[in-house]
């Protein structure tokens, strides 16, 4: 046992620890908890098993001073391992009723997967039912928080576009080089973590599918991140790397404006994509971005750059999943590959495009429907929000140090 677990056994409880409670059968106190029967260190394939035990270590009994927030899928708390390394510790709360050798087959996948641009799962835990997650810790907060957060400095234009194009490099790497290939299910602003540098760590992948409870689960999530979904996900839960594309898209839209893809005070009627449409349309046919940019950037931005985001934007938010295009293009166009944003266009005017007009429907969304389904999915997701507390969309960032 490592140092810093000895000195905290011996240490008297902090107030409001065991946020976690220990797994059934271990007992109430840190010092009689154990560690469950698995094995510890490397496991055969690379991914790292965690005791309990040393997961409350790390995070000084999962004490709320340690706690960085909660999204959809239960808390997160800081932890250092007693070697120093400093990691997130994400208990799943809904992860009981999932078989362990799927999850751990799951987590296998998910922890394979490194990449510059991707948050490092680190390993896991399982002790009873309780579910743990181990990350590489990322200490600047998220896009979210620093696009939204009142107070802060506004995020210059190209920062902006250097974190687009990390966390599109981060797509592109799971739906196109990965093998099976990995669709994130929740890209959103909340889930693209910055460095001390700004570069974008996207984070969360896959882990949607290592939920258990499908059905409360995905309903909520659906809801709770409807400002992001695509069309056709909310309407069928037909999934796709298209429908990750879709939330891309959003996002870029977030970073181009400051707001947020949905508005909760209701001073934007429609969510932010529909508000979007024939703005991005006049900005593409007059090269005007007066209304669309975000205000606080006070017209500093690069004109073709930002004609380069709006492109890229349009065109991820297409109503046909298969108009949109793949996540390596939009690397290429976001890098400055001019010739891809015509291919974008394919031959539409702008103001006359498919992603705005009725040309777009396509058979595997139809056009009649996705202009019927706004309100409602809007009226869903708010109501929804009401009744559940963890909405994810409304994570809170709390006080552990960064
Ligand atoms: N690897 C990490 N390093 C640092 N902070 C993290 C890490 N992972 C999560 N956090 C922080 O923990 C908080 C909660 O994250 P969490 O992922 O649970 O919520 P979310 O991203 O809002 O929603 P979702 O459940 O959809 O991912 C966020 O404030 C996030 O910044
Ligand atoms: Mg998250």
């Amino acid at each position: 046992m490592g140092a810093q677990q000895a000195h905290w056994q011996n240490s008297p409880a902090p107030n409001n620890v065991f946020k976690i409670p220990p797994p059934a059968g271990m007992g109430g106190s840190p010092a009689s908890w154990g560690a469950p029967p698995q094995p510890q260190g490397l496991g055969s394939s690379g991914e790292c098993t965690f005791a309990y035990e040393e997961l409350a270590a790390a995070t000084n009994g999962f004490s709320d001073a340690c706690l960085l927030g909660q999204g959809g899928f239960g808390y997160v708390h800081k932890g250092v391992l007693t070697n120093g390394k400093e990691v997130a510790v994400k208990s799943l709360k809904f992860s009981s009723g999932q078989g362990e050798r799927e999850f751990r087959a799951e987590v296998e996948i998910i922890s394979r997967v490194h990449h510059r641009y991707l948050v490092s799962l680190v390993g896991y835990c399982i002790a009873g039912g309780q579910r743990m997650l181990v990350y590489d810790f990322v200490p600047n907060r998220t896009l979210e928080y620093h696009l939204h957060r009142k107070g802060l400095p506004v995020m210059d234009f190209s920062t902006r576009l250097r974190i687009a194009l990390g966390a599109a490099k981060g797509l592109a790497y799971l739906h196109e080089d990965c093998h099976p290939r990995i669709i994130h299910r929740d890209i959103k602003s909340a889930n693209v973590l910055l460095d001390n540098k700004y570069e974008a760590m996207v984070a969360d992948f896959g882990l949607a599918k290592l939920s258990s409870d499908n059905y409360t689960h995905v309903s909520t999530r659906v809801m709770g991140t409807f400002g992001y979904l695509a069309p056709e996900y909310a309407s069928t839960g037909k999934l796709t790397e298209k429908s990750d594309v879709f939330s891309f898209g959003v996002m870029l839209l977030e970073i181009i404006t400051g707001k947020p893809p949905v508005d909760r005070t209701n001073a934007m009627e429609d969510s932010l994509v529909d508000w979007a449409r024939p703005l991005m349309a006049q900005a593409q046919g007059d090269g005007n971005y007066d209304q669309l940019a975000d205000p606080r950037l006070d017209r500093r931005y690069n004109p073709s750059e930002m004609a380069c985001m709006i492109t890229c934007t349009a065109a991820s938010i297409r109503h046909s999943a298969k108009k949109r295009p793949k996540m390596s293009q939009i690397v290429r166009a976001l890098e400055g590959g001019s010739s891809l944003l015509d291919d974008f266009n394919q031959g539409v005017k702008p103001g006359q495009s498919t992603f705005f007009g009725s040309s777009g429907a396509t058979s595997d969304y139809s056009q009649n429907s996705y202009n019927a389904d706004p309100k409602r999915f809007r009226e869903l997701a708010l109501s929804s929000e009401e009744c559940n507390n963890n909405d994810p969309g409304t994570s809170s960032s709390v006080n552990a140090s960064r």
